[in-house]
C-alpha cells in the first residue's frame, strides 16, 4: 500500500523500552506484558499522548472490531485485553466501534446477519472486563448519523478517489460500498463524533490501540485531521497473532484448525496444540537434545509470549527449550494449561453477559465519571 494521502505522514515509530518505562512511571503500574514483550511494537505519537497526559490533558481510547464471525479466536482478544489495561491504567473513556457495515460490505454477509454478529461479538468484548462507567460500544448500522455522519462527510471531502486507491488498493471493479467505508472508521478518531460524551470539545486527544493492518485507515485519518480542525489520532500498534501453523499461515474462519477459539473445549485445545502448533523443536529427540529448538519459528513459544503471565517462567522455558533440555511436548503441555485457563475464564465471563448489559454498554448516554 502506498504512503499517506499527501505523502507527509511518516513511518510509524518503534515503541522503545524507554517509552514502556515512561508508561510505568506515569501510571504507577507494571506495564502490560504485551508492552514489555514487544507485542505492541510500533506507535504514532504515543509519546505526545503521554506528554499531554502529564500536563493534565485528557485523551480517550478508540478501538474496534469487524464482526465477521460468530466466535472470536485468541488473536481477536489481543487488542481488547490491551485496551482494557490502558483504560484501567490511565482511567480514560473508551469508544468501541463494531463495523457491522464493513463486514457486510466486504464479505458475503447480509445486513441482518452482520447486525446479529455485532451483538454476539459485543458480548465477548464486554467479557474482557470493560468498565461500563467509562465505555461506549456502538455498531455502525445503529449509531452512524448526526454529528458522526457530519464528520464522515468532512473527512470524505478531503480524500480523492486516486488517494483512496493508493492507500487501500481499490480498483475499478470494486463496488462503491468499499470506497465509502474509510470515513466510517476514521470518524471515531474525532471527539465531536460523540456529542453525548464530549459535547463540542475538539481538543481532546484520541489514542487508538490496534493491529498493524489497520494502519492505512489511520494514516488517512491523521492526514485529514488538521485540515478539519482536529488533533491527529495517536496509535499504538501490535504484531499479528500467528496461526497455529506458524507465521506463514493465516488464521482463517474456514480452517478451524488454524486458531484456538474462545468457544473451544479443553479437548479441542489439547488436540489443536498437540497436532497443529508448529514446532521449532528438533526432528528427533537426539537432534533436539543436541541443537535445541528454534524459538524464532516455534508457535508454542510465541503463544506463551503472548499469554504466559510470569516473565521468569517465560525466560526459563525459552532457555531450557532453546538449549534442548526441555522438549516440545513439555512446552505444549504448559501452553495447553495456560490457554485452557484463559478460555475457561472467558467462557464464564461471557456467560454472565446478559442482553441487558449489551444494551447498557451500547446506550447513547453521557459517562459522567469517565475521567476519574
Ligand atoms: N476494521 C477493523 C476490523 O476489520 C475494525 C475496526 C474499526 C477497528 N475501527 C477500529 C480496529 C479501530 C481497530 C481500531 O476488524
Amino acid at each position: 500500500m502506498a504512503a499517506a494521502v499527501d505523502g507527509e505522514e511518516e513511518k510509524e515509530q518503534k515503541l522503545e523500552e524507554t517509552l514502556v518505562q515512561r508508561v510505568e512511571r506515569i501510571t504507577g503500574k507494571r506495564a502490560h506484558p504485551f508492552l514489555r514483550r514487544g507485542v505492541f511494537f510500533a506507535h504514532r505519537e504515543f509519546d505526545k499522548i503521554l506528554d499531554s497526559y502529564e500536563n493534565g490533558d485528557k485523551f480517550y481510547l478508540y478501538t474496534g472490531r469487524g464482526p465477521s464471525s460468530e466466535a472470536l479466536h485468541l488473536g481477536h482478544l489481543v487488542p481488547f485485553l490491551f485496551t482494557k489495561y490502558l483504560q484501567d491504567a490511565f482511567k480514560v473513556p473508551l469508544v468501541i466501534q463494531l463495523t457491522d457495515d464493513e463486514k457486510c460490505i466486504w464479505k458475503n454477509i447480509s445486513v441482518e446477519e452482520s447486525r446479529r454478529l455485532a451483538r454476539e461479538n459485543a458480548k465477548d468484548i464486554i467479557a474482557c472486563g470493560f468498565d461500563i462507567t467509562r465505555t461506549f460500544i456502538f455498531c455502525d448500522f445503529d449509531y452512524v448519523g448526526g454529528n458522526f455522519y457530519q464528520n464522515m462527510v468532512r473527512i470524505a471531502k478531503c480524500v480523492t478517489l486516486n488517494q483512496a486507491r493508493g492507500i487501500f488498493g481499490f480498483t475499478g471493479e470494486d463496488h462503491i460500498g468499499k470506497v465509502s467505508f474509510p470515513p466510517v472508521q476514521a470518524a471515531p478518531s474525532f471527539p465531536t463524533s460523540f456529542p453525548h460524551l464530549f459535547g463540542e470539545k475538539r481538543d481532546i486527544h484520541c489514542l487508538i490501540p490496534c493491529a498493524i493492518d489497520q494502519d492505512p485507515y489511520f494514516r488517512m485519518t491523521r492526514d485529514v485531521a488538521p485540515r478539519i480542525g482536529f488533533h491527529k489520532p495517536a496509535l499504538i500498534e501490535s504484531l499479528f497473532f500467528p496461526a497455529l501453523q506458524g507465521e506463514s499461515g493465516k488464521m482463517s474462519a474456514s480452517d478451524p484448525n488454524s486458531a484456538i477459539y474462545v468457544t473451544d473445549s479443553l479437548k479441542d485445545i489439547k488436540n489443536k496444540i498437540n497436532k497443529y502448533a508448529f514446532s521449532g523443536g528438533g526432528a528427533t529427540i537426539e537432534e533436539h537434545r543436541k541443537n535445541g529448538a528454534n524459538l524464532e519459528v516455534d508457535v508454542p513459544v510465541k503463544y506463551l509470549t503472548f499469554f504466559l503471565e510470569g516473565d521468569e517462567e517465560l525466560a526459563q522455558i525459552k532457555q531450557e527449550y532453546g538449549t534442548g533440555r526441555m522438549l516440545t511436548g513439555e512446552v505444549k503441555g504448559r501452553l495447553i494449561e495456560v490457554l485452557s485457563g484463559m478460555v475457561d475464564r472467558h467462557k464464564k465471563a461471557r456467560a454472565a453477559v446478559t442482553d441487558e448489559m449489551v444494551d447498557a454498554f451500547m446506550a447513547v448516554r453521557p459517562l459522567p465519571q469517565m475521567f476519574s
